[in-house]
């Protein structure tokens, strides 16, 4: 594309405005409420979210995940263990995401360290899983170098017969992460490049909130 076409791309936010008043008591009801809104407006995929990570050598990576829980606890996603992503959280512990709601002009960001969820939460989500998402994920060595197609189709077809009608178990190298935030915040377009940006912050000794608003 031309670069003075990329030069006129632009769309005014006149959305309405987003003040403290108006936020959640916790940013996890503030979430969950503009996760909701966004379904609602018709986004598609509301809960994928870009997940950035680093790795020990600071190198940044970032890609789409699905957020599949939301608490108090953290927003956690679901993911092959020994994933490229996965070795990055192993290595430093800490993450951030991105809900891009461009549809609404909104985005929100959820920075923290990482856990692994428990066993009994990656269950009790892998039983949900259509049957055909659990046999792609014995079959795919996620972010491996592979020779061609060939290899992932035979891969799941060899799974397929392993497990003939039997049900899915979890394989060991897969399960859940959740970002514990340390910070979240909630982002709103408005006109004239003046974003809303209200952020809340952890406070490390008693772990209460305090929300801060962000020039744009
Ligand atoms: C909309 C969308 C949703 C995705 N959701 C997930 C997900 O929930 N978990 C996952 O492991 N990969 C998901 N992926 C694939 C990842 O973006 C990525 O390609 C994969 O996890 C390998 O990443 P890595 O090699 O950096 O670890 C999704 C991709 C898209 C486009």
């Amino acid at each position: 594309m031309a670069e003075q076409q990329l030069a006129g791309m632009r769309v005014d936010y006149r959305t309405e405005g987003f003040d403290v008043d108006m936020l959640a008591p916790t940013w996890h009801e503030q979430l969950t409420a503009w996760l909701a809104e966004a379904e609602e407006a018709g986004v598609v995929e509301a809960n994928a979210m870009v997940l950035a990570t680093a790795g020990e050598d600071g190198r940044p990576s970032s890609r789409t995940v699905l957020c599949k829980g939301l608490d108090e606890r953290g927003v956690v996603f679901y993911t092959n263990y020994t994933s490229a992503k996965s070795r990055d959280l192993r290595q430093t512990r800490y993450a951030s995401a991105t809900f891009p709601w461009y549809l609404q002009h909104r985005q929100v960001h959820v920075r923290g360290m990482v856990e692994m969820v428990s066993a009994a939460e990656t269950r009790a989500y892998w039983s949900s899983r259509p049957r055909g998402s659990q046999l792609g994920a014995w079959a795919s060595a996620q972010s491996v170098v592979v020779r061609d197609r060939r290899v992932l189709d035979d891969g799941l077809a060899a799974v397929t017969q392993r497990f003939d009608e039997q049900p899915v178990p979890v394989p060991q190298h897969w399960g859940g992460w959740r970002i514990v935030p340390e910070e979240v915040e909630f982002w709103q377009g408005r006109t004239n490049r003046m974003h809303d940006r209200l952020r809340f912050v952890v406070n490390g000794h008693d772990r209460s909130w305090t929300v801060r608003r962000l020039a744009p």
